[in-house]
């Protein structure tokens, strides 16, 4: 489910890559950050700690820290600061690592 209001600004002509989040495969362009990846394809980062509401970052420059997610079982990291890679894999819950999601 695509995010139509919002327009990935990476070059046209940027190699396209493959992740998925929470396990659904998408397409992402070389140059995007994971955070742009997720909210361009309807997900959303984490639930809120208190009220279980959606979160989709808030100072997207890396100082706010509410964008982790999980990329392995052991790694942990800001989406907004992270580029995407080609097979990348995404989890906001905790599925991974038994945090909070
Ligand atoms: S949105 Fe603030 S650290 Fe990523």
């Amino acid at each position: 489910m695509r995010n139509e209001m919002l327009v990935p600004v990476a070059p046209f002509d940027a190699p396209l890559l493959t992740c998925t989040i929470d396990g659904r495969p998408v397409e992402a362009q070389a140059g995007q950050t994971v955070l742009t990846v997720m909210l361009t394809n309807g997900a959303f980062v984490r639930r809120h700690d208190v009220d279980g509401e959606k979160r989709a970052g808030f100072c997207l420059m890396g100082a706010c820290q509410d964008c982790w997610v999980w990329f392995s079982p052991d790694r942990r990291g800001r989406a907004c600061t992270t580029p995407v890679v080609d097979g990348m894999r995404i989890v906001t819950s905790a599925s991974y690592g038994g945090g909070d999601g």
